[in-house]
């Protein structure tokens, strides 16, 4: 029986290209699958920020955003990394077998450390950020998780996570499957306003659900060319193609290629990719709404979500925790 697993960091608002890249694609997926397991990685977000509101509010904000696009509760299974504890002891277990070396090649730290001046190269890096592999691991295996749907940006850390797995077993004997990425190729990556990655610290993203009149402003800024109404236009390399491309199956996507030929004005076209984009997130948006204003529903979905994991992850908590001898004592 195969396990799908992933987490979502909670360091800020959901955008359009976490729509495009993992929620629609994740929530699709779970129906492949018999058992499915998504969580939200708040204590991966203490690494990356240490605002407390921002860390409250992006939970709440990237839990409805989730529900709203219309998680399957009865295949899914959806909880916070914080209320499982067994995840923290498998992290401790699993620092114990992995070798430092391995953290010290990991890219999000080498980034960081390039970063700084040679003569301080950990100047402002945390602990955190050099052990986030293992905690990820940790969230990976105690869940028996066999895919792993992830951005390429998180190819290093299943790589990683398979390691310290295969580490672990060769101690202790068999404990852990070797997860595998599921890294999409079939959804493209939906690209910034300005055409560079869409990030929070480039300030070139489409905010997820914020009004309609802050989507048409967004759509407006995606980067053009200068050619006039008239001009026939190239769709590759244009961004705002990229944009109809993540929207539109094959068919719809042809007559937009189409009026690209024909000439249709940038402004034209905008307009159309703003009614498109709009039409799919109307009633998403409607349930996001909600679920913001009243946050003690997202609370009783978690818990609800919460109360099934931790069963699995005492069960594999107690093994992993024989395993190392650690144990009751007798005979
Ligand atoms: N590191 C992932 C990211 O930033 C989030 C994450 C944490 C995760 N734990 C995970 C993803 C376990 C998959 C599996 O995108």
């Amino acid at each position: 029986m195969s396990t799908l697993l992933t987490g979502i960091t909670t360091s800020g608002t959901p955008h359009l290209g976490n729509y495009v890249g993992a929620i629609k694609p994740s929530i699709a997926k779970s129906k492949d699958f018999k058992k499915n397991f998504l969580f939200l990685a708040d204590y991966h977000s203490l690494i990356k920020n240490q605002d407390p509101e921002l860390t409250f509010k992006s939970s709440i904000e990237i839990a409805a955003a989730w529900i709203a696009c219309g998680i399957d509760f009865k295949k899914v299974i959806f909880y916070r990394q914080s209320s499982i504890p067994q995840i923290l002891e498998l992290n401790w277990i699993l620092t114990s077998v992995t070798p430092k070396g391995i953290l010290n090649r990991a890219h999000a730290y080498k980034a960081a450390v390039d970063l700084n001046d040679k003569t301080d190269p950990d100047s402002g890096i945390n602990a955190g950020l050099f052990n986030y592999p293992i905690l990820m691991a940790a969230d990976i295996l105690l869940f028996d998780a066999n895919f792993v749907p992830v951005g390429s940006d998180q190819k290093q850390h299943i790589e990683m996570t398979r390691d310290i797995a295969g580490r672990f077993n060769n101690s202790y004997g068999e404990t852990f499957d070797l997860p595998e990425p599921i890294i999409s190729t079939d959804t493209p990556l939906l690209p910034g306003l300005d055409g560079r990655k869409m990030s929070k610290s480039y300030k070139n993203f489409i905010e997820l659900f914020s009004s309609e009149k802050n989507l048409q402003k967004s759509i407006n800024q995606i980067v053009t060319d200068s050619l006039m109404p008239g001009d026939s236009k190239n769709t590759k390399d244009s961004i705002l193609f990229e944009y109809f491309s993540a929207f539109l199956t094959q068919d719809k996507l042809k007559e937009v290629e189409e009026l690209f030929k024909e000439g249709a004005g940038w402004g034209e076209l905008k307009k159309m990719l703003f009614e498109i984009i709009n039409e799919e997130l109307i009633p998403l948006r409607e349930k996001y709404e909600e679920l913001v204003s009243k946050p003690d529903t997202i609370e009783e979905i978690l818990l609800a979500g919460e109360k099934q994991a931790i069963i699995q992850a005492e069960n594999k908590i107690k093994e992993v925790r024989e395993k190392v001898g650690i144990k009751p004592l007798h005979g």
